[in-house]
């Protein structure tokens, strides 16, 4: 297993926003985790790489626990979170953002920025302008960019694909595929549930920090009722 979270708690003082979730992904795998807002999905992610301490379970990277480790550490052994939000460094120019992604090596990377730009020549164009410029599609090029710049063997991704037009919608999702065609293994938060369950090999369904679903696309599409119900935050 590339991915191995077991009984993962999180709690903000009362609030109990991830309740013993148990959660796998193997080599090559693309995990799907869905639900709606307030459901856990974004502090799973936090959880897993480190930015936020769980109160109680263990997370296991390739076989190691690293549940005591801190990000940067996990960041340095291939687990790389592309945060809700994208947080790109707006005040940077797009090709120092690329370069940030590669805090944690020490070899040289500017072939593989040359990789990226040649990936997403909309940023090539742009390499020198300050982040704040680009457009939202953008935006999320570059923060993937900077991800696979920490060489990545494991990808998280939050909510990508909030905020772009359906066109910009199904070109992440053709990334997401072709990155996951390379070899990379993508755990993926979405609220857009159709896009997300073509990508992925399993899925997992949240509803207040529980997994109330899980499975296969198929499976979950035999479930279909239930999905929706937990989708929509009724129950
Ligand atoms: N830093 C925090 N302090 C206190 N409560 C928090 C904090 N972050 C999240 N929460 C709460 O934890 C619960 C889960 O939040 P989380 O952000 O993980 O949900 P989510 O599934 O990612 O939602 P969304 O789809 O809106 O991004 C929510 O009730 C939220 O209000
Ligand atoms: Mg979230």
């Amino acid at each position: 297993m590339l991915l191995e979270v077991s009984g993962l708690d999180v709690r903000y003082g009362r609030n109990h926003a991830v309740k013993s979730m148990d959660l796998t992904i193997g080599e090559g795998e693309v995990v799907t985790v869905l639900g709606a807002n307030g459901a856990g999905k974004s502090s799973l992610l936090k959880a897993i790489q480190g930015t936020v301490k769980p109160s109680g379970g263990r997370v296991r990277l390739g076989g190691r626990d690293v549940t005591g480790w801190s990000a940067p550490r996990r960041v340095r052994d291939g687990l790389v979170l592309v945060p809700e939000g994208r947080q790109i460094f707006v005040s940077l120019t797009v090709h120092e953002n690329l370069q940030m992604g590669a805090y944690s090596r020490r070899e040289p990377v500017e072939a593989e920025i040359s990789d990226i730009y040649e990936r997403f020549p909309n940023l090539a164009q742009r390499r020198d302008m300050p982040a704040s410029v680009l457009s939202g599609g953008e935006q999320q090029m570059l923060a993937i960019g900077r991800a696979l710049l920490a060489k990545p063997k494991l990808m998280m991704l939050d909510e990508p694909s909030l905020g772009l037009s359906p066109i910009l919608v199904q070109q992440l999702f053709q990334l997401i595929d072709q990155l996951n065609r390379d070899g990379l293994a993508i755990l993926l938060v979405e609220q857009n549930t159709f896009m997300a369950l073509q990508s992925a090999h399993r899925a997992y369904v949240l509803e207040l920090g529980e997994t109330v679903l899980q499975g296969t696309p198929e499976q979950l599409a035999e479930e279909e009722k239930k999905l929706e119900a937990a989708y929509l935050g009724a129950s």
